[in-house]
């Protein structure tokens, strides 16, 4: 290279600003972007060749040659908004030539943890979503004064009635539980998982919604302990984040568990304090406890010889923690634009 670097960037400059005052359309735009300022562009080709310059120029060339990529950049904005872009000016497709749909991520989140609770050998068991009281309330152990069954509080399907038989939007999957283990008789040793959408009257904000994904599940036996709800709680977590996880259990109350427990999980994404687990390396993934004695009789399964363990997690939560996504309400938004990461 003979002739001064900042006489290459000035004709380059000339070249490009004079081919792009006769452009008329994205098109053509499109082209100048990328004879320009492409990755095969003029400029950065130039730019690279920073190395093969003389020692003390390197930096000025590298320097000029940015600037003139800027201005480049900047002229190229400018006559966007003049001729408009390429995706503006393409025909919107027919119907017939629309892209292939694909599963929403809650989806493919509810297939995944079914799949690992399938293998760790529990039934996965599905029910209704509009559910009776008396499954999604008082075999619970959540009595009709109980704030849970405030209007305020559950979508009735009809004014609430003052007998407490009526039906709501189900609150739980828990509910579908006992109704599977009333219904059908099931006799301990039994291991349940049910996911499922529910439902509860919250003003939505960015972690809460009026309806969300549970995977719950139920495990009952002679010998059933605190120790297999931790394993069992670890093994799904670790699979599902592809991270050997722990988890510290805090006293919580539900009145269907008795001891009950708030789990956080060993933050799968660092190892000091990150965005997702706020800084503290724990997150909260949801409830669980020692099945309540009333819950098995309930049940009809005899607590003097039966126990068991129950847990409740957020199958938004899973999803929300996996890619980082912030803002529960995107879910619902259905905004293409965010689903199509999914894909
Ligand atoms: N049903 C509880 C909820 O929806 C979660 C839970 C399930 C808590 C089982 C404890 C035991 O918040």
């Amino acid at each position: 290279m003979t002739e001064p670097a900042d006489d290459i960037f000035a004709q380059l400059k000339q070249q490009a600003t004079e081919q792009l005052k006769k452009i008329t359309t994205p098109e053509e735009l499109e082209q100048w972007r990328v004879n320009f300022l492409g990755r095969k562009g003029q400029v950065p080709r130039l730019l690279r060749t920073v190395k093969d310059q003389p020692a003390e120029q390197r930096a000025a060339f590298g320097q000029h040659g940015n600037k003139l990529r800027q201005e480049l950049e900047g002229l190229l904005t400018a006559h966007q908004k003049k001729v408009g872009t390429r995706a503006m000016s393409q025909p919107q497709p027919k119907v017939n030539q629309a892209g292939l749909g694909h599963l929403h991520p809650l989806t493919l989140t509810r297939r995944r943890l079914q799949n690992i609770m399938a293998a760790l050998g529990f039934l996965i068991i599905e029910g209704p979503e509009v559910e009776e009281e008396k499954y999604d309330f008082d075999a619970l152990n959540i009595p009709f004064e109980h704030p849970a069954r405030a209007e305020t509080d559950t979508f009735y399907l009809a004014p609430r009635s003052p007998r407490g038989d009526g039906r709501v939007l189900r609150t739980s999957t828990s509910a579908v539980q006992v109704r599977a283990v009333i219904e059908n008789d099931l006799v301990p040793p039994f291991q349940i998982a049910s996911p499922g959408r529910v439902f509860r009257n919250e003003k939505p904000d960015p972690t809460h919604e009026s309806t969300f994904y549970q995977l719950e599940a139920l495990m009952v036996g002679p010998s059933v302990t605190v120790a297999d709800y931790r394993s069992i709680t670890e093994a799904l977590f670790s699979t599902f984040f592809g991270k050997v996880a722990s988890i510290r259990l805090r006293p919580g109350y539900f009145p269907f568990v008795e001891p009950g427990f708030e789990i956080d999980m060993s933050c799968p994404f660092c190892q000091s304090g990150c965005r997702l687990c706020k800084q503290t390396t724990w997150i909260e993934m949801g409830g669980a406890g020692m099945v309540h004695p009333n819950v098995l009789s309930n049940m009809n399964v005899d607590p003097e010889k039966y126990q068991g363990f129950a847990f409740g997690y957020g199958i938004d939560r899973f999803t929300m923690l996996q890619h980082g996504i912030d803002d529960i309400r995107l879910f619902w938004s259905g905004d293409i634009r965010f689903l199509k990461q999914f894909a």
